[in-house]
Order: structure tokens, then sequence, then C-alpha cells
């Protein structure tokens, strides 16, 4: 048989079901969608290339593959449109000067902790006490949080009086004198974003003003890197000033007399732009100290790891003496940049077609830091008609990059892509446009979330996972056409072939992945591919699931 495939990883003895950490420390410094787990990751990276090596991600994201490649001493190549994913990137993997940070955060809160706390004044009686969170409900102040004395852990819960409610109104967008983003949203109901509405409606004009008085004062910092890192902190903590921030209700016996009550928790802003009719305003300096301090202690944690960062401007640099490379541009454009075969190993987890629009949804980070925007060259489908991001722009897009890859990878080097489990079109013109390219499937694997991730979407048990397609590059490579079959009518064949492999084996279920192998071994050497989501429904339907494992039904 063609062993054009490495299958079955109990030959290679290779883990493949993969389980990801959960993400603390630097990897849970700042939101950003679909962050994969920086242990598969690098995994991955050892697995597949050598220290000083070069590892590209063309859609870095986060960065977790530039940070994976950094920490086990490979150069790092991230790629990203977006240019809060690169600033994300950058901050993820500096080590700051922590004395000078922590200089600097008591100059800055000097000068504007009082200011920001004289916004949430609630005055009782002939006391003052700074408020901490106030509860919004179809635009009127319901209820007014805040503590006896600033260290205490019991909250005062209140109904705001005359003075809290004057207080929260005398502020208005259109008074604020320092810069805050006035750009609209791309009309994309998926997102909850209306062409009708500003950025800035994502914040009480209260919290506003506070923050773009904070910006103002951060934009004063003249240090670069101390004024980069406390920007970090501003994004990461904008979200949770804002009015997304769900009241969750708890029901229970909360006070010493029993009596069934009501408690109200924050939530937090997960993605899009929603506004809840019941939402929270949160005390903006609350909001940066405690991100502040969350980073800070991530990046002291950093100090202890060996590694250090040459930032190269262009490739030929990252080839002498740096070891990384961060590019803001569309990768189907940097990647022209890269000289053919000089790459040794790309991973990556590409746009996922309409899931997330990375750029819509990154607006408010982009917008505070006033970068600018490509939003044309984009590989999304977007919803919004004021975009033009179809699915054919989408995988033209896409296509381009691939052809890219497969340019300036080494030969017979690899190529990792991680993509969704339900994403049928995506894995039929992977499958389709990789077996143009002289690439060679060699493996898929399966990628398995941690309990905390926050995987978007509602899919069904059975299929929550993601898979890993790795490629190698093969210029030996015959390249013929592939057939999509139907696997409703070559059901039988189909089964008849894992049952085989089954009979033959002293394995008597199968993982998911090794399902997929089987059958890619089987059909690819013929020139023909399967739906993906057709194979998961023909197990969903004739094979019974224990755990992790398929066995046929009523054998
Ligand atoms: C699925 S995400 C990657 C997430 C990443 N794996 C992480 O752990 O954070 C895909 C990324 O592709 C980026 N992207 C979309 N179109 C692009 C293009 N034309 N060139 C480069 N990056 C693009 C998006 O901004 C997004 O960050």
């Amino acid at each position: 048989m063609n062993k054009q495939l490495t299958l079955f990883e109990d030959e290679t003895k290779e883990t493949t079901n993969h389980t990801a950490k959960s993400y603390t420390g630097i990897y849970a410094m700042h939101k950003y969608w679909s962050k994969k787990p920086y242990n598969i990751i690098r995994e991955f990276i050892l697995r597949y290339t050598e220290k000083g090596e070069i590892v590209l991600d063309p859609f870095c994201g986060s960065g977790i593959s530039v940070t994976e490649s950094i920490f086990t001493e490979r150069k790092a190549i991230g790629v990203d449109i977006n240019p809060s994913a690169i600033f994300i990137t950058k901050q993820m993997i500096n080590k700051v000067p922590i004395k000078l940070i922590q200089k600097e955060f008591s100059k800055l809160e000097s000068e504007v902790k009082d200011v920001i706390n004289s916004f949430y004044i609630v005055k009782r009686i002939d006391k003052k006490f700074i408020g901490t969170h106030f509860i919004w409900e179809n635009g009127k102040l319901t209820e007014v949080w805040y503590k006896n004395d600033v260290k205490s852990r019991t909250k005062i819960i209140e109904r705001p009086t005359q003075n809290d409610l004057e207080l929260a109104l005398s502020f208005s967008y259109n008074k604020i004198p320092y810069y805050y983003p006035k750009d609209r949203f791309f009309h994309n109901s998926r997102i909850n974003a209306n062409r009708e509405n500003h950025i800035y409606e994502l914040f009480t004009p209260r919290n506003l003003m506070a923050l773009s008085l904070l910006m103002d004062r951060i934009e004063k910092i003249e240090n670069k890197d101390i004024k980069e890192f406390f920007k970090f902190c501003f994004t990461a903590s904008v979200g949770q000033a804002s009015r997304m921030v769900f009241v969750v209700k708890r029901r229970g016996k909360f006070n010493s007399k029993s009596r069934k009550t009501e408690r109200k928790e924050v939530g937090s802003w997960v993605i899009g732009y929603w506004v809840p009719k019941e939402n929270f305003e949160i005390n903006v300096r609350n909001c940066f100290e405690n991100r502040y301090r969350k980073i800070l202690k991530a990046k002291r944690e950093l100090e202890y790891k060996k590694y250090s960062i040459n930032e190269a401007t262009n490739f030929e640099e990252l080839l002498e003496l740096k070891n990384l490379l961060l590019i803001t541009e569309p990768a189907q454009k940097a990647l022209k940049e890269i000289p053919d075969n000089s790459i040794d190993y790309v991973i990556t987890d590409p746009p996922h077609g309409n899931r997330q629009p990375y750029l819509e949804l990154s607006m408010m980070w982009n917008s505070w830091l006033k970068k600018d925007v490509n939003y044309d060259d984009e590989i999304v489908i977007s919803e919004s008609k004021d975009r033009k991001k179809d699915i054919h722009n989408y995988y033209k897009l896409l296509n381009e990059v691939l052809d890219e890859i497969e340019r300036i990878l080494k030969p017979n080097r690899y190529f990792s892509l991680m993509f969704n489990s339900l994403d049928n079109e995506t894995w039929i013109n992977l499958l389709i446009h990789t077996s143009s390219l002289k690439f060679d499937l060699e493996k898929v694997e399966t990628l398995e979330y941690s309990a905390n991730s926050v995987v978007q979407d509602t899919r069904r048990a059975g299929l929550k996972t993601d898979f890993i397609l790795t490629f190698r590059k093969n210029l030996n490579k015959t390249i013929k056409d592939i057939e999509l079959i139907s696997v409703k009518k070559n059901k039988d064949y189909i089964i008849n072939v894992i049952e085989n492999y089954l009979k033959n084996s002293i394995e008597k279920s199968l993982e998911t992945y090794q399902i997929l192998n089987l059958l890619i071994s089987e059909l690819l050497p013929q020139n023909k591919f399967f739906s993906l989501s057709e194979i998961l429904n023909l197990l969903e339907m004739d094979f019974d699931k224990e755990g992790s494992k398929w066995t046929r039904r009523g054998i």
C-alpha cells in the first residue's frame, strides 16, 4: 500500500490525543478568541523542529505558537492582519523591567487615582465612599455597590440616592476632552454590532471619561516599552469596564435568616458587542488595577524563563542573530517576502470561515490603540453586508496563503494545520487544494479542549474536537485530481473498511482520529476523499461511543 500516510499512532508511539492544559499565567493575560493550547502547540514544535530552526505561523492570533517557539529556542515568525493580535503576541513574550513598571504604576496612580475615584463617589450622610459597581437596567441606575473600607471584603448594596443618580448623569459623551474611539461598527447581527452605533456607546459616559483620561495619561509615558505594557493592561481590562458585563442572578438562601433571596454577581464580557438590558458599570480604576496586578504577576514568572528576544525587522535579519519576526500584514502578502524553501516548520490555526470575524471583534481594542486596520484583506466570511466577505473570497485568499506555504517550506518538512471538526466546507476545500499542491497528508490528530477553554459554539459533546492535519512537502508527488465521494452511497464500503481493520487488530474500538486516518489511508491513494461531517454522522448512526472510542453497534 502507498505508505504516504503515517498511520496508527501505536506504531509510531507518538501521542495523538492531545489534551489541552488550562490557560494560566501569561496565557491568561489578555483575551483572544480561539486561543490554542500552548502545551499542544509546544509538543508539535518539539516533534517537527530542532533548536535554531524557523517556525512560521501565518495566522498567529494571540501568539501561542510564537511564545512556544521562542521558549523552545526556535526562531519564530508570527504574521497576523490584526494589529491587536501582533500587539498581544509581543506583550506575551516581552520581558519587562518590573521595577520600572512598578514605579510608573505608582506615578500613574498618584496622578489619576483620585480623579477617577471622584467619578464614583457615593455620599452617605456625612461620609464619602468609592463606588465599585453600579447596575443599570434599561438605562436606569438601579443598584450601587461600595465598601465601608477599601480593604474590606464585604460590599454594601443599596438603591441609588439622588446624589448617586446626579453624579452618574453628570457625564456626557460630548463633554469628554480626551481621545476616545468614535468609529461606527460594521453591521453584523451575529456579533450584535449595529452600524448605527459607535464603539464608545459600549461604555457609560462616566466610564468612557475615566478610560479616556487613563489612556491619555498612558500616552504620556516616555519609555516606549513601558507605555506599550500599560496599553496592554488597558486593552486587557477595557471589556470589563464596558456595558457588556452582564448580571448573573443566583437564587438561594444567602442571608442569615435563611430567607430566599436573589444574589447578583458580576458576569464578564466574552465575545461580540451585546449590551444586556441589565448591565454593570464597574469602576474603571479597579478594572485596570486588577488586570495590571495579574499581568505583572505573570510577567514576573517570565523573569525565571531562560530566553531572550532579538527582534528582526525582516527575514534576512532573522537568519542572522535574531530570533523573532512579527508582521502585521495579510499573510497572502507577507509570505511573498519570504524566499523559497526557507522555513523549517509551519504551524497554524487559520480563520474558521464565519465563526469569528476577528477584525470586527477586535474593533474595540484596535480603535483604543489607534491602529489602522486593513479590513479588505482579512480572510473571513463575514455576515456583515458592509464588507463583501463571502465564501469565495475566503477560499481564494486562504488558498493563496496555502500556495505560499508550499513555496516557502523546505522540502520534506512539515506543515500542521488546525481546524474545527464541524467545518466541513473548510475540510473539503483544504483537501482539494492541498492535494493540488506538493503536500502529502501525513497525519490527522485530534485536539481535546480543557474544561475551562471557551470553545464558542454549540458542538455536540461527541464532536467536541478540533483536528490537526499535518502535511509533508514532497517535491516528487504526482498531482492528481481528487474526487469527493458520497458517504451515504459508499456506506457499506466504509463500514467494511473499519470492521476489517478491527477484525485484524487487537483493538476492539477506535478513536475518531484513528478512523479518519484509516479512511484517509484507504481512500486518498485512490484519489478519493469524504465529507467529514458525513463520516461523523455515520459514526453517530451506526457505531456506539464509549468514552472517546467507537465500536460497531450491535457487535
Ligand atoms: C483562529 S485565529 C488564530 C488564533 C490563534 N491560534 C491563537 O491561539 O490565538 C485566526 C487569525 O487569523 C487572522 N487573520 C485573518 N485574516 C488574515 C490574513 N489575511 N492574514 C493574516 N492573518 C489573518 C485573524 O486576525 C486571527 O487572529
